[in-house]
């Protein structure tokens, strides 16, 4: 079996790892195509070289631009690989315009695409990655779900084919799924970033960035800002920014992404806020992991709080993530009652940390 991976975006090389290395052993050529949506050494390097990703075979060096010009671009290059390569199938990740482009390229092809991270949603169609969650989702044969919610915003919009009942699926699961654009397949996987966790936090612990910043464990907050709606509008940030001074953790570690860099430049952030460039995966998981609180507008790092056991807050008006809410371990900005109010229920609604080899079984399935 012929498969091509598309990714582009940082928390994309993250989840390919699992699937990646659950795939090596089957009867599998694996092909990686790299957009280049992200290209800045370590928006993209670092993460394969950290991780031990192989190079890409195809690097389509897309880089940036307008929404549409962007996934434009992606489309046609991804076509000609597809058109050259003649996979059996497509793996896409997650939501971003590289998710989008892969999976319209292959469609129109009549390629099966396969969704990883399927059926997420905030219901806020000004996001782009909500258009592109949809629209990606809809012309895909096999839906990989992390969650359970995952499933049932699926079946709402009118799946039916629900493996399992949407329970997770067995890891001896033992049949050919078969599957096709006009009759897609939903399957509960648990999510591909509790595998990546479990792998990287024995490793990130030797990391020394917080000798680096010259700073103590659980005496500062972690936060990130990235999201369209929040840093492309100088006054939506400054709101977040009146919200951030109120949190009772004074310093706070602020690893910039490239998109807030832009905006930034245009105002003066509190001095409690330490600006620094963006941090490598193991850098962050350790940064993460030692910190008091995380805020932030990124999905991952919503479940990494979890994970880590990092109470988080939200810096959004909703959230996809509703699972982290509901065991009390996630709030949103608007919600926020201080650093005491949060309590840790136990659950296990992303799965057993072993969802890619869940994935690789179902796409590589041998008798
Ligand atoms: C993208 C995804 C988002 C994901 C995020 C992770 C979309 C619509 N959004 O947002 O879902 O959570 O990645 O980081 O796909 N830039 C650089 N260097 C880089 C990459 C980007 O300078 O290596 C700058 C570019 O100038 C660009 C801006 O950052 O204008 C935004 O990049 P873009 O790829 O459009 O989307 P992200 O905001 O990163």
């Amino acid at each position: 079996m012929k498969l091509i991976q598309i990714v582009g975006a940082r928390p994309q090389f993250i989840k390919y790892l699992p699937v990646y290395k659950a795939l090596q052993g089957k009867k599998v050529k694996n092909i990686l195509i790299h957009t280049g949506q992200h290209y800045d050494i370590n928006m993209s390097d670092i993460f394969f070289k950290e991780l031990g990703i192989p190079e890409p075979e195809y690097h389509l060096g897309v880089g940036s631009g307008m929404q549409g010009a962007q996934t434009a671009k992606m489309i046609e290059k991804i076509e000609e690989v597809l058109i050259k390569e003649k996979p059996d199938a497509t793996i896409i990740y997650g939501d971003t315009n590289s998710t989008l482009a892969g999976a319209i390229a292959s469609s129109k092809l009549h390629i099966p695409v396969f969704h990883i991270e399927a059926g997420l949603r905030s219901y806020n169609k000004n996001m782009p990655e909500e258009i592109n969650r949809v629209l990606a989702d809809h012309i895909s044969t096999i839906l990989f779900c992390p969650t359970k919610t995952a499933i049932k915003n699926l079946k709402k919009e009118g799946f039916k084919n629900i493996l399992h009942k949407g329970e997770l699926l067995p890891l001896d699961y033992g049949e050919k799924i078969k599957a096709d654009i006009s009759e897609p397949v939903v399957i509960n996987v648990g999510d591909v970033m509790f595998d990546i966790i479990k792998m990287v936090r024995p490793i990130a612990e030797k990391s020394d960035i917080l000798k680096r910043l010259k700073i103590k464990q659980k005496t500062y907050a972690v936060m990130t800002l990235h999201r369209a709606e929040n840093v492309d509008n100088i006054d939506r940030l400054k709101k977040l920014i009146k919200f951030i001074e109120t949190v009772e953790v004074k310093k706070i570690i602020f690893p910039v992404h490239p998109r807030t860099k832009k905006t930034l430049k245009t105002i003066a952030l509190p001095e409690n806020i330490i600006t620094i460039e963006p941090l490598g995966y193991l850098d962050m998981v350790k940064l993460t992991a030692e910190s008091r609180l995380v805020l932030t507008d990124s999905g991952g790092l919503q479940k990494e709080a979890y994970w880590l056991e990092v109470p988080c807050v939200t810096l959004r008006e909703e959230t996809e993530w509703l699972e982290t809410v509901e065991l009390g371990w996630n709030v949103l900005y608007k919600d926020y009652k201080g650093i005491e109010n949060f309590s840790k229920k136990e659950g296990t609604p992303f799965g057993d940390g072993r969802a890619g080899e869940r994935i690789a079984r179902v796409i590589a399935y041998e008798n």
